[in-house]
Formats: C-alpha cells, sequence, structure tokens
C-alpha cells in the first residue's frame, strides 16, 4: 500500500484533508496582471482565489470580504469576477497596493499624469529626504538622491492616481536598497554586493511605472464598489458589514518568527507613510499583528488540537509554547469578529499554512475549522495543495538569528466552512 503523505496524516479526524493536484497552478505565475506593481509576502494565488469565487458564489453581485487583504488578491479578483468587495489590514503599504490594484483608470488621465510625473522627475530639480534612521547603511547616497527627487514630485503634485505611483515608487524603495534579496526581514548585503549595486533609481521608476500602466489599461474593471480600511480586525469589524464570501489568508503566527510582513514593506513605508494621509499610521502599527500583543493572557485550553500542540511545545519549551498561544488567542478574537460578518448560506474560505514549531507541526487547518465550529459555523472540506511559486524565501529564518534557516511551509490548506441559511 503506499504511504498516505505527511501532509494528509491528521491525529483529528473529524476535520479531514483531501489533496487536490490542479490547485497547485504548475507553471502559472502567481505576479500576473496587475498583481506585479508590488509583490507582498505569502500572497494568495490569483487563480485560486478565482476559483474559490466561482465555486461559492453565483453570477448574481455579492459582497466578498478579506479581513487580512494584504496586497488585495481576493479584492481585484473578486472585482474582475463582478462583486464587491471590502478589505482590512494593519499594513498601510498592503492598502496602497489593494488601491492602486482596484482602481479604474481612465486612459487620458493616467497617461498625462505619468508624462506629467515623468517631466518633473527628469528636470532633476529638488529632492525631500523623510527622516530615516541609519539611511547610509541601507542606501547609497545617489541613490537617496534620487528617490528624493521621485518622493519630491510625488508630494508636491495632486494626481488622481497618486496611490498607483507611489505603489510604484514603494517598489523601487525596497529594490534599490541594500536588503538582501530572497528575504522578508531586513537583512543587509554583503560588502561585495553592495559595491556591485548600480544606482537605478529613476530609470526602473519610470520604466516600472509605464508598463504597469500599460497592464492596468488592458484590464480595465467593471464598476463594482470596493472598501479599504486600516483596521485591526482583533478589535472589531463595522457593524453594519455583511459579507456573501469571507475569502482570505490570515498570518500563520507572530510576525517576528513568521513572515515579516512589516519589515518586508519598511522600505516603502519609510519613504511613503506621509504621501499617503488616508492610510498613515504610526512606526510601530506592526504591534497590533496577531500574535504580537505579547501581554494578552492566553486562555482557549478548551480547544483539544490546539492544546495537544501547545503541550507537546511546552515540554521543549515553555516561552515558545506560550507564544504560540497567544497567537492562537488573537486569532480566535479576531476570527469571532470576521464570522459575525458572514450571511446566513455564506462561505468561509480560509487559506493556512501548517508551520513547525520546536519540531512541532502546528495543524493550524484544523485549528481554523474547529474555531469556525465552535462560532457556529458548519464544516465543509479541508482541501491541500501544493505551493509552486508562493513569494517566500527558498528557506525561512524561524528566529531571529541571521542564517539559521529551516524548510518553509510548500503546502496550503484550503479550510471552507458556512453558515447555515
Ligand atoms: C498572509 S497575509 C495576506 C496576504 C494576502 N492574502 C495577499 O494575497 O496579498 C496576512 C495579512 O494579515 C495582516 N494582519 C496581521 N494582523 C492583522 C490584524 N490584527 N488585523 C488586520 N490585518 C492583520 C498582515 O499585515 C498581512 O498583510
Amino acid at each position: 500500500m503506499v504511504p498516505r503523505p505527511e501532509y494528509l496524516k491528521s491525529d483529528f479526524p473529524e476535520y479531514p484533508r483531501t489533496y487536490c493536484e490542479p490547485l497547485s497552478f504548475r507553471g502559472e505565475p502567481l505576479l500576473r496582471g496587475r498583481h506585479r506593481i508590488h509583490p507582498y509576502p505569502a500572497m494568495l494565488h490569483p487563480l485560486l482565489v478565482d476559483f474559490l469565487v466561482k465555486q461559492y458564489l453565483s453570477n448574481t453581485r455579492a459582497v466578498i470580504l478579506d479581513p487580512f487583504c494584504g496586497s488585495g488578491v481576493t479584492l481585484l479578483q473578486g472585482l474582475t469576477h463582478g462583486h464587491d468587495v471590502v478589505g482590512f489590514d494593519i499594513n498601510p503599504i498592503a492598502l496602497l497596493i489593494s488601491e492602486a490594484k482596484t482602481t479604474a483608470y481612465e486612459e487620458e488621465t493616467f497617461r498625462r499624469e505619468y508624462d506629467d510625473l515623468k517631466k518633473n522627475i527628469l528636470r532633476k530639480g529638488a529632492i525631500d529626504v523623510p527622516p530615516i534612521k541609519n539611511i547610509e547603511i541601507w542606501y547609497d547616497s545617489r541613490v537617496v538622491a534620487d528617490l528624493g527627487r521621485i518622493r519630491y514630485v510625488l508630494k508636491r503634485k495632486a494626481y488622481c492616481y497618486s496611490s498607483f505611483f507611489t505603489t510604484c515608487f514603494a517598489w523601487v524603495c525596497r529594490h534599490q536598497s541594500f536588503t538582501r534579496n530572497g528575504e522578508f526581514k531586513r537583512y543587509r548585503m554583503l560588502e561585495n554586493k553592495r559595491l556591485c549595486m548600480r544606482n537605478e533609481v529613476i530609470p526602473l521608476f519610470l520604466s516600472h511605472a509605464a508598463a504597469m500602466m500599460e497592464v492596468f489599461l488592458q484590464s480595465a474593471l467593471p464598476t463594482k464598489s470596493t472598501r479599504l480600511e486600516l483596521r485591526d480586525v482583533e478589535t472589531g469589524l463595522p457593524q453594519d458589514l455583511e459579507a456573501d464570501l469571507i475569502l482570505t489568508s490570515p498570518p500563520y503566527g507572530d510576525s517576528g518568527t513568521t513572515v515579516a510582513y512589516e519589515q518586508y514593506t519598511s522600505f516603502g513605508f519609510e519613504w511613503t507613510n506621509d504621501l499617503t494621509p488616508h492610510f498613515q499610521v504610526a512606526r510601530d502599527y506592526y504591534k497590533m499583528s496577531l500574535g504580537n500583543k505579547k501581554d494578552t493572557c492566553p486562555k482557549l485550553a478548551h480547544h483539544d488540537i490546539l492544546m495537544d500542540t501547545v503541550g507537546s511545545i511546552d515540554t521543549i519549551d515553555s516561552k515558545r509554547a506560550r507564544d504560540v498561544l497567544c497567537f492562537f488567542n488573537d486569532y480566535y478574537r479576531a476570527l469571532k469578529n470576521v464570522a459575525r460578518s458572514l450571511k446566513p448560506g455564506g462561505h468561509m474560505c480560509f487559506v493556512v499554512g501548517n508551520r513547525t514549531v520546536k519540531n512541532q507541526k502546528i495543524p493550524m487547518d484544523q485549528i481554523t475549522a474547529a474555531f469556525m465550529i465552535d462560532l457556529g459555523l458548519t464544516f465543509d472540506s479541508i482541501t491541500v495543495r501544493k505551493i509552486s511559486n508562493k513569494v517566500m524565501p527558498s528557506q525561512n529564518s524561524p528566529t531571529n538569528i541571521t542564517g539559521y534557516k529551516s524548510d518553509t511551509m510548500s503546502m496550503e490548506y484550503i479550510v471552507v466552512c458556512h453558515r447555515n441559511p
């Protein structure tokens, strides 16, 4: 008999897993169409979102909510299917990217604004550099001057499509920094790599913006509504919100030991935070991230799957066990708020990863299913797919020790529940 693969094994038969090969979308790029404007860690695959939207919604106009919207993959795909979309996140760069992607662009204005921006940047006028700590460690001085030149124009001009241009700018701020490629955390390149880096700020910005403008103009959106808000969903959702489909990928753990979204986006954040008044936040906004509020008193003792897992970690490292519990405590509270917005008959799809802590696999898929049942929903399925192209380093650093690596998750688990009509 063929042995059951590790990712399908389960100690909790009430939440069975099924593998689905076609959902791996082998050979299908993750960064496609408008999503190419700015990569984001742990993005959903647009084709997976298309599949789930078609699976759980008819063609009738409906409301899709993504409470952890990140770079807005669910939002953009939802709009293209003719639905209204609502997205929340605590990360201002995530919302900026989402806004740029979900805007409908009018060609003449778009081209005129691009030409105006280009003319002003090439004029090589004044520069505007924000106060960035240790700026010289992260950038060459010529790069700083050219980024300051672009920023100067963006700050002074009230472009209709400023979120598009600012997103392209945020992308260049990261691209031209000394941060290492393939890392989410801020790790400085080695000296030999830094010395080889050329200042390409202005040509890169202009060519990226020009290329993306063509892509955006080719993919006109149906005029449906988009609601985007900076919001910590653990503290609550708008009372009036009613969603037909909730489709999201939540964080898998605290941002210190899993995906450091805020470090990945920090270069764009430092250069653009005051350019985006509607998404402007305090520097320490990431403390609101699930699992980062370490002062909470973790409870949740009645959830067997979680307690079995935490118990095994506790025998090896009680601090890490407590961190995991803190994360799931925050996650449960967020889920409770999110579930309230689901209409009767609506579906909730959470795409999660099962990470390993101290060699103990955390079955976040089954914990999510158990939480959803606890909140009054009905279990449908857990589908497993291989990730062949996620925006993830090939290995990740689960500790804060530079260079210490462990295997990155290579499977995604799609947990689906519904509210009875
Ligand atoms: C896995 S990412 C989402 C990626 C997204 N699906 C995409 O395709 O780009 C999880 C997101 O949750 C956000 N997040 C973490 N804690 C949050 C909270 N308390 N409230 C709202 N968003 C939060 C993070 O900033 C991050 O953008």
